[in-house]
């Protein structure tokens, strides 16, 4: 039987996903959109690649969620993306009305779908997703982490010369400035990252990664990152519909792992057919705890101005 994936939001991040999964050959794609024509245009451009690609899927558009039907994934891309001089923050009431659409719909014609989401700010926009879709808290995961860990990880090889795929990375905690690159865990080839570089480097290329989203603003000035953002999203999808069980770090429902209740913050995961199939809790020192927790706590300030939205 054919895969599908629903990709919400036809913009940069949305195409670029349909792109990649196209390109991969992961699964036909459905990408929805509020604006008449684009999904619609998109897609067939898309599809009209596939004989230059060599890929067989199906990719459509579409303005409401009836060709999404029983899709195995569902990406949300569909949201505001920040200006030079915005946070992620910024975009949380405007982006909530969206992703609480679009949740409800990937719900309503997809039930039995693992949703990723994307939208800003990340881990409240999954928490919107979860309450919304009433799904398992294993079936809604956010990528923020992989497109985290990826900056961390360029940065690292360019400072030493080698290739990026010998480095490995993690980057914990919420999408935005408390992130938290746990730099112990961080290696080229296993060798620690702390007998390669001093430690002023590090510090160097560890505030570049948490501001790597908005030095990409900077540059657009209409717009924020898509290329990498869309490669992590597909990662994740890849992971999900090959069942690869994958170990990534993504934002998951977090149930008193890390000391952190109740809310979506991000942690390494195994990511399989069934979605988020383990939670990681790795022993962290005392101090990456304590930017862990913090981290968590302005997820909780955003999550906390929702949960008043949705009682007034
Ligand atoms: P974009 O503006 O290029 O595309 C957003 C699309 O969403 C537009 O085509 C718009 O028409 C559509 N849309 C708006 N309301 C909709 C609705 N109710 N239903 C369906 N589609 C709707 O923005 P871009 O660059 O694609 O970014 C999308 C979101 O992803 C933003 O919120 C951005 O901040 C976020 N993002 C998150 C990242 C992460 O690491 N989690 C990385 C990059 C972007
Ligand atoms: C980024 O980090 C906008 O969240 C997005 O590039």
């Amino acid at each position: 039987m054919r895969r599908k994936v629903t990709v919400v939001g036809a913009g940069n991040v949305g195409a670029n996903c349909a792109v990649w999964i196209a390109n991969k050959q992961l699964a036909d794609v459905v990408l929805v959109d509020v604006v008449e024509g684009v999904p619609q245009g998109k897609g067939l451009d898309l599809l009209q690649a596939g004989p230059v690609l060599g890929s067989d899927v199906l990719v459509t558009g579409a303005n409401d969620y009836g060709p999404t039907a029983d899709s195995d994934v569902a990406i949300v891309t569909a949201g505001f993306p920040r200006k030079p001089g915005m946070s992620r923050d910024d975009l949380l009431l405007a982006n909530y009305e969206i992703v609480r659409q679009a949740a409800e719909q990937v719900a309503r014609y997809s039930p039995n779908c693992v949703m990723i989401v994307v939208s800003n700010p990340l881990d409240a926009m999954c928490q919107t997703a979860y309450w919304v879709s009433k799904f398992p808290k294993n079936r809604v995961v956010g990528m923020a982490g992989i497109l985290d860990s990826a900056r961390f990880r360029t940065f690292i090889a360019q400072e030493l010369k080698v290739s990026v795929e010998n480095v490995t990375a993690v980057v914990m905690g919420g999408h935005g400035d408390t992130m938290v690159p746990i730099v112990r865990l961080s290696s080229v080839s296993g060798i620690p990252l702390t007998e390669l570089m001093d430690q002023e480097t590090i510090d160097r290329i560890v505030t570049r990664t948490r501001s790597g989203g908005a030095e990409i603003v900077k540059y657009l000035k209409t717009g924020s990152a898509y290329y990498a953002p869309s490669a992590s999203a597909v990662e994740m999808a890849e992971s999900i519909l090959n069942d690869k069980k994958k170990v990534l770090p993504c934002a998951a429902y977090l149930e008193g792992e890390y000391g952190i209740h109740g809310l979506f913050v991000g942690v390494p995961v195994k990511l399989g057919a069934g979605g988020v199939e383990k939670i990681y809790e790795v022993k962290l020192l005392p101090e990456e705890q304590r930017m862990l927790t913090r981290s968590a706590e302005s997820v909780r300030e955003l999550v906390g101005v929702l949960e008043k939205k949705r009682a007034g």
